[in-house]
Parts: C-alpha cells; sequence; structure tokens
C-alpha cells in the first residue's frame, strides 16, 4: 500500500492528520506480553508522531486513544488505559509544552474519573497559549456521540432550524478548533474508520497500513505523506476547485 518514497520538499504537506492507532494488543501478543505493555509502548509511538509531526510542518494531528466503545473491553485493560493517561501526562507533558505543542482533549468527560478529568484540564491549561502543533487527544469519544452533542447544543442555544447549516453545525463539533484532517492514517490492517470523525473525514484521503502502532515512525510517516502527495484531491468538483469553506 505503502512504497516508501521520499516526500520531495514542494509535495502538498496535509496542514490536519488523524491517526487510529491500531494494532498494540497484538505487538504486546506477539512479544508474550499483556496488552498493557503494547498500549504502553504505544504512548511512546505517539510522543515520536507528535513531534515527527511537528518538524515537518504539520498543523493538526488527531488520534484516537480510548472510543465510546472501548468500554467493552476487559475491566482490567480500561483501567490500565486510564492509568496510563495519568503516566503519559507525568512522563510527557512538560517535554511536549516545551517542544510547543498545544494539547486538547476530545470527548464526552462526564465518564472518567475526577482525577484523569484533572489531568486533561491541566494538560490543556499548561499548553494552551502553544502554537507549533495542536495534538487532540480523542478519548471517550465517538463520531456518533459527536454529532449528537452537537446537535443537542445547538438546539439548547435555540438556533432556528433554517439556519442551522453545514458550517453552523461544525462549530458545535467537538473538533471545531481544527480544519478537517487532510490524511486519516489507520495504522494495524484494519481497512475502517471505526466511528473516528464520521464528519470530519469526508474528504479526507485514507491511508491504511499493516504496520502495528507501537511500530510506526518517522519512515511510516514520511511514506503515507508520500502517498497524500500523489492524490489527487477534488472535493467533489474537478481538480483545483477546492472550496475555501472545507479548507479552514
Ligand atoms: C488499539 O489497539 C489501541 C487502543 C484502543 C488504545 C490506543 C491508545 C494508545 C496508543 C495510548 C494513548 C494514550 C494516551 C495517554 C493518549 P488494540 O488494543 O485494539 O490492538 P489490537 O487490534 O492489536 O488488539
Amino acid at each position: 500500500m505503502l512504497d516508501g518514497s521520499s516526500v520531495q520538499s514542494q509535495a502538498p504537506l496535509p496542514r490536519h492528520v488523524a491517526i487510529v492507532m491500531d494494532g498494540n494488543g497484538r505487538w504486546a501478543k506477539k512479544r508474550f506480553m499483556p496488552r498493557f505493555f503494547g498500549h504502553k509502548a504505544g504512548v511512546d509511538s505517539l510522543v515520536k508522531t507528535v513531534l515527527a509531526c511537528a518538524d515537518r510542518g504539520i498543523d493538526y494531528l488527531t488520534v484516537y486513544a480510548f472510543s465510546s466503545e472501548n468500554w467493552k473491553r476487559p475491566t482490567e485493560e480500561v483501567s490500565g488505559l486510564m492509568g496510563l493517561v495519568l503516566v503519559a501526562v507525568a512522563k510527557y507533558l512538560t517535554k511536549l509544552a516545551d517542544q510547543g505543542v498545544r494539547i486538547r482533549i476530545v470527548g464526552d468527560r462526564t465518564e472518567v474519573s475526577d482525577k484523569l478529568r484533572a489531568a486533561w484540564e491541566h494538560a490543556e491549561s499548561l499548553t494552551q497559549n502553544n502554537t507549533r502543533i495542536t495534538l487532540s487527544v480523542c478519548f471517550n469519544y465517538g463520531g456518533r456521540w459527536d454529532v449528537v452533542q452537537a446537535c443537542r447544543q445547538a438546539i439548547r442555544d435555540g438556533v432556528p432550524p433554517d439556519e442551522l447549516d453545514e458550517a453552523r453545525l461544525n462549530g458545535y463539533m467537538a473538533l471545531a478548533h481544527t480544519p478537517d484532517p487532510d490524511l486519516f492514517i489507520r495504522t494495524g490492517g484494519e481497512v475502517r474508520i471505526s466511528n473516528f470523525l464520521l464528519w470530519q473525514a469526508a474528504y479526507s484521503e485514507l491511508v491504511f497500513t499493516d504496520c502495528l502502532w507501537p511500530e510506526f515512525g518517522v519512515a511510516e510517516l514520511d511514506s503515507a505523506l508520500a502517498e497524500y502527495a500523489r492524490r489527487d484531491r477534488r472535493f467533489g468538483g474537478v481538480k483545483d476547485s477546492v472550496p475555501e469553506a472545507r479548507r479552514a
């Protein structure tokens, strides 16, 4: 699927990259280790990827860290993932903040613990003025949840139905602080979207790779960027007719 050719300096660069970080469990299993070990390695992979994206001039990276459906996993895996967030914040927040990363958490925070919510709030407030790259971590997130919460908020605000167009609804979506993703990557060999960014990925270029997330690195990122550069984006129109509204 990816040929690994290098990215030319003038090649079109996605402004916003979104990633489904899949394959942690299989990566751990191959090493006869518990799934948690794979998630832990996945955090290291995420940090490397954020910094590599920033180095390449990508403005936004959005990752799927915990889906609305992930609560169905075994209790110890769910609590392991929650604990891992706290460990990751303690281990990497200062480094990311120093590197100019702005962190935003996207998803339903009502169901997570007070401790986790406080860690998210701390990460967001510490990094709120950073401008090099925005990392949006989707946690307890689902694309359908996002559409529903946006509609509910618009109704609560009393938006008249006739005035609720795409742009107005987009302002209520959980990723209103980003333009739509240009490039959507999924690791781990599955070829599906799995309820990630259903609204925002309408015109994203999709790249699927067999690489398991803990093995994803600079080479795989550059392969995906090279693949993106070869794509012909038309947004449903003809070449060079990209609607301004989708390029915000
Ligand atoms: C999918 O792999 C991965 C997840 C459900 C979790 C992703 C989370 C991380 C990489 C950690 C991010 C943490 C922070 C702090 C943001 P899988 O478990 O479904 O793997 P499998 O398909 O091989 O079983």
